[in-house]
């Protein structure tokens, strides 16, 4: 529990970095699996400036975003795309051939093929060295909602009405929030070697509290983290004040 988002941001920054340098000092490659909206931004901002001021290099670097809407044009103002390429992509010296971002333009039919291949794309590079999350106040983490299996993998999912109404200023109405997504399994995020959920503000709270005191249950998927020795909760003030 950090006193603000800022100061939690900058950790989980150097802890990236830390995990980019190493993974480069031994020839690899980190493979990193990232998360969108607002909880990683400064993050990514953090990110960036390593890069930029101490010659951090995204060279050598994998990703695997979480998520993305279905359907979902890549030059769209509200996709994760455009989201990713915004706050770090355009910024740092990443190959675009090593960014993964699951496709929203796909026609329906190709989508599960699609999500057998993203799978198969990160078990080839030997899996997540690290995921970043954040949660939704459904309690999902990636776009697995309530009623998502601890073993799920990538699939195209239906959000639920809670994710739409807190996306509908995004949109400019929760009418023009797409109904489904592609999302990471919890099965895919849990294979991570690490994984770090970050949470800012007391408008997460509550659900913070069920995430990680609560009974373990698909009505709250972050529940299952519960079962992972490997996960972390990085959280400011705000959002661990409903913790016991
Ligand atoms: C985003 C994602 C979601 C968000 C969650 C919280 O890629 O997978 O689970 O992390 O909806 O969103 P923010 O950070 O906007 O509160």
């Amino acid at each position: 529990i950090y006193p603000d988002a800022k100061t939690a941001s900058v950790v989980v920054a150097q802890r990236i970095a830390k995990l980019i340098r190493s993974k480069q000092a031994e020839g690899g490659k980190a493979v990193l699996g990232l998360a969108t909206g607002v909880t990683p931004i400064a993050v990514y901002k953090e990110l960036v400036r390593m890069h930029q001021q101490e010659g951090l290099s995204f060279k050598d670097v994998i990703t695997f975003n979480l998520d993305e809407y279905f359907p979902m044009q890549a030059s769209s103002a509200q996709s994760y795309v455009t989201f990713m390429h915004e706050n770090l992509f355009d910024h740092i010296d990443i190959a675009p051939e090593n960014i993964h971002i699951p496709d929203g333009t796909l026609p329906q039919d190709a989508v599960a093929a699609f999500c057998l291949n993203y799978e198969k794309q990160i078990e080839d590079l030997g899996g997540l060295d690290f995921q970043l999350l954040g949660i939704g106040r459904t309690g999902h983490i990636g776009f697995n909602e309530p009623g998502s299996a601890p073993n799920s993998g990538t699939r195209l999912v239906t959000l639920d009405n809670l994710t739409r109404s807190d996306a509908s200023r995004d949109f400019g109405g929760k009418e023009n929030v797409p109904t489904k997504a592609i999302t990471m399994g919890i099965g895919t995020i849990f294979k991570a070697r690490e994984i770090i959920l970050m949470a800012w503000s007391a408008k997460k709270a509550p659900i913070v509290k069920k995430a990680v005191e609560g009974e373990i249950s698909g009505d709250v998927p972050a529940t299952y983290l519960q079962l992972s020795d490997h996960v972390e909760f990085i959280l400011d003030e705000g959002a661990a004040s409903e913790l016991t």
